[in-house]
Order: C-alpha cells, then structure tokens, then sequence
C-alpha cells in the first residue's frame, strides 16, 4: 500500500528509538533535559553541568560537579600531532570540513577509548570528545584567519577557555569579560541537545554498526553542517544581511511564501515545534543583555531580525503553517557581535551538540537489545527485467 511501510525491529531500535534524554512537546513548545525545563537551565545552570546531567540522568553534587568539571578541563588539550592535520587544509577551508576531518582523526590517536564494549572506555570516550571538540574549533578558527594555535588554560572555565583560544594572541593578554563568558556558555546549553533530530540520528545510525565514538560524532558534524539543519544559523546571519534594512522584508516575506522560489525564511520553522522554539525565546533575551554590554545599541542586524520576526508572525502563512523562529534565528546576531565570523557559527553548535550526540550515543550502547539500524524503503522502481545486448537497444 503505497506510503504505508513498515521497519525491520533492527531500524526500529535505531530511528524511532526509546530514550529518557530529552522531551520536546512541539505544540506546547517545551523542551525538557532529563525533566528540567531548558529556561530553568539557561538560567540556574551552566554547559557542564547541564552535560552531566544529560550523561549521568541527574543533577550532580558539588563534589561530583568538580570532579566532573576537573576530568574535563584536564582533557582540553588535543595530541600534539594532530597539528600537522590542520596544516594540509587550505587556509580558507570551512572550519567544519576542518572539524569533520579533525574529530574523525581522533579515532587515529585516542586508540584506547574506541573499545565501545567496555562502559568505562565508552566514558573515557565521551569525556575526551566534551573536553577536545572546542579546542578542535577553536584551533580551525585560528587556522582560517592566519593566527597562531592558543593552547586551552586550565584556570578558565568552559567557555571562557574556548572564547581565549579564539580570540587571544601571543603579543599580548587576552582577558575573557565574564559576561561575555555566560553568555556563551548559554549558547552551548541552549544548543546542548535536542531528541531525535537529523544529526543526533545519524550518529545514533553510525554507532548502531559498532563504529567508534569519534568516527559517529564526526558523521553528526557533517549532518549537522547542512543548511537545513546546524548551517541554518550561518544561512540566517547572511539572509538578514542581504535584508539589510527593515523597508525590505515585505519582499523576503513574499520570497518565502513563493512555492515556486527556492527561498525559505532561515531561522523559522521546525520539524517539532509548531509553536515557539523555547530556545529562541531565551537567546532573544541573550541577544539584548549581550548587544548592551557590547555596547551596540541600536545593532541594525537585531533590529531587523525582530522586525523580520513580528512582520512574520502577523502573516497569515506563517501562522497557518505554524511556522516560528527557532534556535537558529537570533544565535547568529550574538555570535558576529561577540567577534565570530559566520563560517564559527555552525563549528560553535556542533561542539555544543557534541554532548547530546555522545549522551545519545551512550544510551544506545547501554541498549543489550541494540541492533544494527537497516532503514528500509518504498520500491518505486521497474519490475524484474531481463537484459538486453546493446545490440538491439
Ligand atoms: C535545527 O530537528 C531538530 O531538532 C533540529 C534543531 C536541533 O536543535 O537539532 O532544532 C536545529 O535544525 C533548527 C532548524 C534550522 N533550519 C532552518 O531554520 C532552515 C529554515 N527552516 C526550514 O527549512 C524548515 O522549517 C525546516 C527544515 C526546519 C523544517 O522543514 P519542513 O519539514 O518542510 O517543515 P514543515 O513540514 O513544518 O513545513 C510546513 C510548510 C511547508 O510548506 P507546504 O509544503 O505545507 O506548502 O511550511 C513551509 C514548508 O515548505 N516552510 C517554510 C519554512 N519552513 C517550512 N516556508 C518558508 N520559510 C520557512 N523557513
């Protein structure tokens, strides 16, 4: 019967797997991680924490907090060789086909965490890549503009590490503004993890074969850099950039509605939420508190992207089809003016992603029922034929 197909149990245990990791309920527009609502966490708590608790299934104790904090920040740096891997890129080289390659390369040197059946190698694992993925992007950034590598610094947190090793340079100190510092730290949280989205799914494919941890989370990379997906933050940036003043929305409204014009709105709509992407709603409030300090009132790009927005949401189309900003729409605004070019955007969501692919990873692996994952289809195709010589075609 066409369109009603059913999957082997192998692809059931893959794709619609069961998980206790995070809930979404997209007509309500919540988001929970292990029960918690994501604004309760973007507010009371920070990345790390927030990665412990999607790992272990609950909020830790101060002292489990510090022991996990240390493990991680001991575990910033990266193989001294994997240096030379950055150098065979060009220069100008997306910083996520740096990442895809450079986080698939450490399966090559951390030998002694890809024993996926042994629970304690499977921890190793996921702390390694938590801890090593920021200093991977942060060293493709360096790389792209020409600067030297800056090594990661076990007196700063999380991302205050990861905002040095961007931004600092030998000829002088770089301090890390604190707020700067919470507010990127908001921005892995936010980015953290999000169910059974398309990225989180091919890592859980890619693990269901046995694959080592490092070769899936750099398969969650490469799904995640599509525009439709992670890229949509990037795409976003430089569509209110060609909108350019808020006189020309009614035109890139139109575009969007269009059918018969490639257009879409980045930033806007979702596969879940059909309301609200609670993630937008706190990155909106991040984008005012970060642009003051900042110091850029009145930035034109924010100006227009909640113009964009209002226009969008009072058009009978978006609200018709239920469509609503979603993570994508403001982080882009926060990162260009926190000094990020566009071509970070995607390489800063996928390292905070990388926490949600390894919880999920984790999960399926700890599954004794797991089965290799074996999509099926729906043949649309010609009925058995036999050969014919080229003679008589
Ligand atoms: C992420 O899955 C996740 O959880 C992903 C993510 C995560 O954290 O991992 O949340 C991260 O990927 C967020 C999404 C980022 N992408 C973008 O912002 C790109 C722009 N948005 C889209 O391309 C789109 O909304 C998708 C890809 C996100 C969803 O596309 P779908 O599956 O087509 O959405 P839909 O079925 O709800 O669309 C309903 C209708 C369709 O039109 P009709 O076929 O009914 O005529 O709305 C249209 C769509 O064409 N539509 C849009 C639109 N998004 C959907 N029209 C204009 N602009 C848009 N942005």
């Amino acid at each position: 019967q066409a369109g009603v197909f059913t999957y082997d149990p192998g692809f059931t245990s893959t794709a619609s797997c069961d998980s206790t990791i995070t809930f979404i309920d997209g007509d309500k527009g919540e988001l929970l991680h292990r029960g918690y609502p994501i604004d309760q966490l973007a507010a009371k708590s920070h990345y790390l924490e927030v990665c412990y608790l999607l790992l272990y299934g609950s909020l830790p104790s101060a002292a489990e907090l510090e022991h996990f904090e240390n493990t991680i920040t001991r575990h910033t740096m990266i193989h001294e060789q994997m240096h030379n891997f950055f150098r065979g890129f060009r220069r100008d080289a997306h910083p996520m086909a740096i990442m895809v390659g450079a986080v698939g390369a450490m399966a090559a040197f951390y030998h002694d965490s890809t024993d996926i059946s042994s629970p304690r190698e499977r921890e190793i694992a996921s702390h390694r890549l938590i801890a090593k993925v920021p200093t991977i992007a942060a060293m493709a950034y360096k790389y792209s503009i020409g600067q030297p590598f800056v090594y990661p610094r076990n007196d700063l947190d999380y991302a205050a590490n990861f905002l040095h090793m961007c931004f600092a340079v030998p000829a002088e100190e770089y301090n890390v503004d604190p707020i700067l510092a919470r507010a990127m730290d908001r921005i892995f949280t936010l980015h953290a993890d999000h169910e059974q989205n398309a990225s989180t799914s091919t890592v859980r494919l890619a693990s269901s074969s046995g694959a080592n941890p490092f070769a899936c989370i750099a398969a969650g990379i490469a799904c995640l850099w599509g525009p439709a997906h992670g890229g949509a933050n990037q795409a976003c940036l430089e569509m209110l950039k060609e909108i350019g003043t808020p006189d020309r929305i009614p035109e890139f409204i139109a575009r969007a509605k269009d059918k018969n014009d490639p257009f879409r709105l980045m930033g806007f709509g979702h596969r879940v939420y059909k309301n609200f992407d609670p993630r937008a709603t706190v990155m909106k409030q991040s984008a005012d508190e970060v642009l003051d300090l900042l110091g850029v009132e009145n930035n034109p790009i924010l100006a227009t992207a909640k113009e964009l927005e209002k226009a969008a949401l009072a058009d009978d189309y978006f609200a018709e089809k239920k469509l609503f900003p979603n993570v994508d729409f403001y982080s882009g605004v926060i990162l260009e003016a926190m000094g990020f070019p566009t071509s970070m955007f995607t390489p800063i969501f996928a390292l905070s992603r990388t926490v949600g692919w390894i919880s999920q990873w984790k999960e399926q692996l700890g599954d004794p029922q797991m089965k290799i994952g074996r999509p099926r289809q729906l043949y649309l195709g010609e009925t058995v034929r036999d050969y014919v010589d080229i003679e008589k075609r």
